[in-house]
């Protein structure tokens, strides 16, 4: 299978990603992650890119679309996909069909993440994450074991930069502007699934369940 999940910053696509790659043996690309390990190693690409995110701003096309052509021929990648983060422009979804096409596959479901917009600074601003993983916790509605390290290396949580009040604004007007149209592309196709993202994490777990699993 090939999934995407779609949903505004800190809808929760990272924190249920683990599970679902677990549960559907996928590669889980989140363009997020890389294009953040990018500019943790200080690559050409990297330092492109690290000032589009820090304001907020998406980078541009080719650079993801690089960034998923590439890993999509990792032997890794052979069994089926979970897009995180990716597609987020017309262009990019486009694109996207259209690789998948030429290895003659095609994407199964669309998971879109909803939420109102007043819930996420809460989200946003508790959250600390593991960089090296992608992995991510929240202050207050997912805990680390201990404060500030990551329960599997040990290693530290850091905030991210892009994880204020001014900077979420001008992301979630991105998703607005130029994401959310795409799901119309996807609800045509009738892979449109949509998940109550406000519940509880767990809560949000089972609905993915339940629509990767029942054909609703
Ligand atoms: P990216 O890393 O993709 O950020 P994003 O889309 O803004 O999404 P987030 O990672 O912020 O949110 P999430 O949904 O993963 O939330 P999480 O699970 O962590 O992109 C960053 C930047 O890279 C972009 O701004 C852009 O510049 C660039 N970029 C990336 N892809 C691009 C593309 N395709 N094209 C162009 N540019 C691109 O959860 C958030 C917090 O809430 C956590 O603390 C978590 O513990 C908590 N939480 C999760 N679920 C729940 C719940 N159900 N209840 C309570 N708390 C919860
Ligand atoms: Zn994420």
């Amino acid at each position: 299978q090939n999934i995407i999940l779609i949903g505004p910053p800190g809808s929760g696509k990272g924190t249920q990603a683990p599970q679902i790659k677990e549960d559907l043996c996928l590669c889980h690309l989140a363009t997020g992650d890389m294009l953040r390990d990018a500019v943790s190693q200080g690559t050409e690409l990297g330092k492109q890119a690290k000032e589009i995110m820090d304001r907020g701003d998406l980078v541009s096309d080719e650079i993801v679309i690089g960034l998923i052509d590439a890993a999509m021929n990792e032997p890794r990648c052979e069994r089926g996909l979970l897009l995180d983060g990716f597609p987020r422009t017309e262009v990019q979804a486009e694109k996207l069909d259209s690789m998948l096409f030429h290895k003659d596959k095609k994407i199964d479901k669309v998971l879109e993440f909803k939420v109102d917009d007043d819930i996420l600074i809460e989200r946003i601003e508790g959250r600390r994450v593991h960089v090296a993983s992608g992995r991510s916790y929240h202050v207050k509605f997912n805990p680390p074991k201990v404060e500030g390290v990551d329960d599997q290396t040990g290693e530290p949580l850091i905030q991210r930069k892009d994880d204020n009040a001014e900077v979420l604004r001008k992301r979630m007007t991105a998703y607005h502007d130029q994401t959310s149209p795409i799901l119309n592309y996807y609800r045509n196709k009738n892979i449109l699934y949509t998940i109550n993202a406000m519940a509880a994490i767990d809560q949000v777990q089972q609905q993915i369940h339940e629509s990767i699993y029942n054909k609703i």
